[in-house]
């Protein structure tokens, strides 16, 4: 019940155990070529969406690496962990950086960016992720993405707790490179990050002169553009992504979003029959960050919930270690996974501190989750018969 890696379905687990396919076989190569096809549907763009063997971070560096050069000034939105990784990455690249700091939990003021563009008309890019998964808020995007639009800057994006798990249409928002990984909303093992530029993005590319190999983009999509991947693909990962891709499309992005988003309800209208606090203050439907009542170490609620009940959540990081624990609403989650989740919190947060949370409280709590959870069920991993 982690924000990431998630829960993996059956279906891919069966998947991935398949033998081993050449890269380079016609049969793959069809493979390939389908897949790239369907995440452009996924990141609703026209751009080419492009698959790199790494983590989301490799990811995060290849939009730095691409579309800029050393002495560069860029703005960084830093919200927690993944902003403050981001801005860190880019000044070792090189960039001048100007941090836009935001209170963790808080989400970005579109005011705020707007003013470091008018006090530095020399930046070239503005990085911010959709949702900081550090503190679970969910940034404004479409409104930054409009705000930065008007200067001559791009806006990069770290997607990869928000691409597949909400809509994210790229070029219908204005988004210029945006950024996924696979075990979040792609429900696959940790591995494979994806990436798309729009033609303002690809104007930088051209010109970008920080230091750049193993994700020069100009490589792989000439590869791409032959049909093929530049290096070597992670057959087993590209295989799964396929199936899982193919089980969205025909069962309908709504239908993927629509159970996150009630995960995501279930879960805040638990926690507030409960009487406890969420965290940020605009909940991203990914993940939902709740407070740990006060007394009570939330570093134990975790380790608790796992040892008695084998249920796997996370807890905060740096200025919040203790403070809140996370659930992630993304992968293969059935109702009764997050009743069960809800139903620990709550058990644990008595064991620790008696009465933190009452027996009507609890049974109010799991009843409204239940109720919800009824209005969009589990999406079944099958593709949909047309
Ligand atoms: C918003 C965000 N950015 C970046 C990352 C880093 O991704 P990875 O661990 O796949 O490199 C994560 C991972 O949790 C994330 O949630």
């Amino acid at each position: 019940m982690t924000p990431g890696p998630v829960q993996l379905p059956q279906e891919v687990l069966n998947n991935m155990a398949l033998p081993m396919e050449h890269h380079r076989t016609p049969e793959f190569i069809a493979l390939w070529n389908r897949t790239l096809a369907n995440l452009k549907r996924i990141f609703n763009t026209e751009q080419n969406v492009f698959i790199h063997t790494s983590t989301g971070s490799g990811g995060m560096e290849s939009a730095l690496v691409n579309t800029l050069s050393p002495g560069d000034h860029v703005i960084a939105v830093t919200s927690g962990k993944f902003g403050e990784r981001w801005a860190d990455m880019a000044e070792t690249f090189g960039a001048r950086v100007t941090r836009v700091e935001v209170p963790w939990g808080k989400a970005a003021r579109v005011a705020a960016i707007e003013d470091a563009l008018r006090t530095h008309p020399d930046t070239v890019a503005v990085l911010c992720q959709a949702c900081e998964t550090s503190t679970g808020v969910l940034h404004p995007i479409r409104e930054i993405a409009r705000a930065v639009s008007k200067s001559k800057a791009i806006l990069l994006v770290d997607g990869i707790t928000a691409l597949g798990a909400l809509p994210m249409p790229m070029d219908e928002w204005g988004i210029d490179v945006l950024v996924a990984g696979s075990q979040k909303a792609f429900m696959l093992p940790a591995g494979l990050s994806f990436i798309s530029f729009s033609k303002k993005a690809w104007t930088r590319v051209e010109q970008a002169k920080c230091p750049r190999y193993y994700f020069d983009i100009r490589k792989e999509k000439a590869a791409n553009d032959n049909g093929e991947s530049y290096f070597s693909s992670a057959v087993t990962h590209v295989r799964a992504l396929e199936l899982v891709l193919n089980i969205f499309l025909s069962q309908g992005l709504e239908r993927v979003y629509g159970r996150i988003q009630t995960l995501s309800r279930a879960t805040l209208l638990a926690a507030g029959e409960m009487g406890i606090e969420v965290f940020p203050e605009s909940p991203s439907p990914s993940l939902s960050a709740l407070v740990i009542p006060e007394g009570i170490d939330g570093q134990k609620v975790r380790a608790e919930m796992e040892k008695n009940d084998a249920v796997i959540v996370m807890g905060g990081q740096d200025q919040l270690k203790g403070k809140i624990i996370r659930i992630g609403h993304m992968g293969a989650i059935r109702d009764e996974d997050l009743l069960l989740t809800l139903k620990s919190f709550a058990a644990t947060l008595n064991r620790l501190k008696p009465g933190t949370v009452s027996e009507e409280r609890i049974i109010a709590a799991l009843n409204k989750a239940a109720e919800v959870l009824r209005e969009s069920p589990m999406v079944a991993m099958k593709v949909a018969l047309a």
